[in-house]
């Protein structure tokens, strides 16, 4: 298998290790960059990651970079096609994602600043939390074309939905199609008219009342593990999203998937970082997908568009 190009993940804790293993294990690129600010930790995580590539097989060099204050060592992600901002604090019990806006913008900021002198012709990747307005904030400090920001959200929650849909039915997950949009908070949008069970609509299957049980464990889904943890959040199902979003766009595949992306007239909705299924290439986004929604669910988007576009204002100050 030819491989080619570098991607960088910002962040070597949970989120960031774990996807630059996945980046790695692909055995696609060329090199898999991974960075943080505490000195040692992604040298020493990058160098494990290398340890594994006899046993797994791959042959992808993965590199660490510890980065200062004043963005020394950025020259290390000089060149990447792709760069994931994983940097940020977690979650706590009983925190919201919001709860994080303050101290999150800081890092995400700084951090953008870097990879728009260092990685100027990158797809930029968000995860930090909360995920639609670190989004808003990256487009807007990287000043890269909307397309090429985009942030991981949908596919995790959908991915959660999938899940507890195929448990509560006991039928393989890959029969199962859900989807998820709107905000990764409070605002998610599940679609259960998008639901299927090999080719069943859900609502033949469950009645209304399991279905809300399974889109309120899915609306919930970050905060029950953040709970059964107790220190950190999610990052295994997480990690694979990021991953197959940034192998969506080093291999020009044009899939479609839920991610968070600048929408501009689809659903009636303008000028907001939203959670819309998007055909993903090498360019970023190509385009954003406008599917058919019953009319609540068209209602429920465009609530969740005004809640995430006050939070994204808010943002641009912090
Ligand atoms: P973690 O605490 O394990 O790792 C965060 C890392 O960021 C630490 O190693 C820290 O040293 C580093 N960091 C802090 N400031 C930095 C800077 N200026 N430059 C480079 N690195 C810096 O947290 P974890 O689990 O990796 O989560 C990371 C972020 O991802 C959090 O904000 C979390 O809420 C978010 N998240 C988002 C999800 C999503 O679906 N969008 C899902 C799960 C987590
Ligand atoms: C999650 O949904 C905390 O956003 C993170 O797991």
């Amino acid at each position: 298998m030819a491989r080619s190009g570098k991607v960088s993940v910002i962040g070597a804790g949970f989120y960031g290790s774990t996807t630059a293993q996945r980046l790695a294990e692909y055995d696609i690129f060329d090199e898999v960059v991974l960075t943080d600010i505490v000195e040692g930790k992604p040298e020493g995580i990058a160098l494990d990651i290398s340890q594994s590539r006899p046993i797994e097989g791959f042959e992808t060099r993965v590199t660490g970079q510890t980065t200062g204050p004043e963005g020394e060592g950025y020259e290390a992600i000089a060149g990447s096609s792709i760069v994931i901002i994983t940097a940020g604090l977690p979650r706590k019990p009983g925190m919201s994602r919001m709860d994080l806006i303050g101290v999150n913008a800081k890092i995400v900021r700084g951090v953008t600043e870097q990879v728009a002198k260092h990685a100027p012709e990158a797809v930029l990747i968000v995860v930090s939390n909360p995920l639609d307005e670190m989004t808003a904030l990256a487009a807007r400090v990287s000043q890269f074309p909307a397309h090429r920001v985009m942030g991981q959200a949908g596919m995790l929650d959908t991915a959660r939905f999938s899940h507890f849909v195929a448990e509560r039915l006991g039928v393989p997950v890959g029969s199962v199609t859900t989807l998820t949009l709107g905000s990764h908070g409070d605002t998610m949008v599940p679609v259960p008219s998008a639901c299927r069970v090999n080719g069943t609509p859900l609502g033949d299957l469950l009645s209304a009342e399991e279905i809300a049980a399974l889109v309120e464990r899915t609306r919930n889904g970050g905060a029950e593990i953040v709970g059964l943890l107790k220190t950190g959040s999610a990052y295994f199902a997480p990690s694979a999203a990021a991953a197959r979003m940034a192998r969506a766009v080093a291999l020009d595949m044009g899939a479609v998937l839920p991610v968070c992306a600048w929408v501009s007239g689809e659903y009636g909705i303008s000028g907001v970082y939203l959670g819309v299924e998007a055909e993903i290439g090498a360019t970023g986004v190509r385009r954003v997908i406008e599917r058919e929604l019953t009319s609540d669910e068209l209602a429920s988007l465009r609530r969740a568009a005004e809640a995430v576009r006050a939070k994204q204002a808010d943002v641009a100050s912090l």
